[in-house]
């Protein structure tokens, strides 16, 4: 009982701050501004602020929104910090609302039965739980066109134990090197022009 209503105040605070940090998805998305094919993603909407970033930065550019909508999926396993239902005060029409007037596709229900497969320039990974956030890297990378580039926003985060892990599996599956900031991974698909 101590223990979930610690959980509740702690989620609470951290609702209050930003989830993600608008100045790395800004520095990133410059970087992929220029590339001449690719939507935008992220996985692990809430209610829109970093999706609003995204969009902000890549004006014309398709981003694709995948959330249940509805709070954490029943994915928990062992290290994941989150509960079943954290950030279910959010909605579609909230999201759709917020994000008003910029091209946006909302893929709602549990990732990765939601995954499309798009050509893509940028993905913001920010679903904090070692399963959706080793199948957000998987079905990103397969999709990045090159040059473009995942942020993830839960590499080093104390809330999201997990996601560090999966992606340190993802990198050491497929190879890839990434740069870290703080508590952002950024992965470049190779193969663009820098
Ligand atoms: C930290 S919040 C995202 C914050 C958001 N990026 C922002 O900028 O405010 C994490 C979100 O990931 C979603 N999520 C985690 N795993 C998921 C999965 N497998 N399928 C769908 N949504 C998932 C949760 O519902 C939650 O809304």
């Amino acid at each position: 009982m101590a223990g979930e209503l610690v959980h509740a105040l702690l989620l609470q605070a951290m609702t209050k701050t930003y989830y993600h940090d608008p100045d790395q998805i800004r520095r990133a998305c410059a970087r992929v501004k220029g590339l001449p094919i690719g939507d935008a993603a992220e996985v692990g909407v809430y209610r829109g602020e970093g999706a609003k970033c995204i969009a902000e930065a890549l004006p014309g550019v398709t981003v694709h929104l995948f959330d249940t909508f509805c709070g954490m999926p029943a994915l928990i396993q062992h290290g994941d910090w989150h509960k079943v239902g954290d950030f279910k005060d959010t909605s579609v029409p909230r999201v759709v609302e917020a994000l008003n007037g910029y091209p946006i596709v909302v893929h709602q229900g549990l990732f990765p039965e939601t995954a499309v497969a798009v050509p893509l320039r940028f993905v913001h990974v920010d679903c904090d739980l070692y399963r959706s956030t080793m199948d957000a890297m998987v079905w990103a990378w397969n999709n990045l066109v090159p040059g473009g580039i995942i942020l993830c926003d839960d590499y080093n985060c104390a809330s999201c134990p997990n996601a560090k892990r999966a992606i340190n599996e993802w990198m050491v599956k497929v190879g890839a090197e990434g740069e870290f900031e703080n508590r952002f991974a950024r992965f470049m698909k190779p193969g663009g022009v820098t």
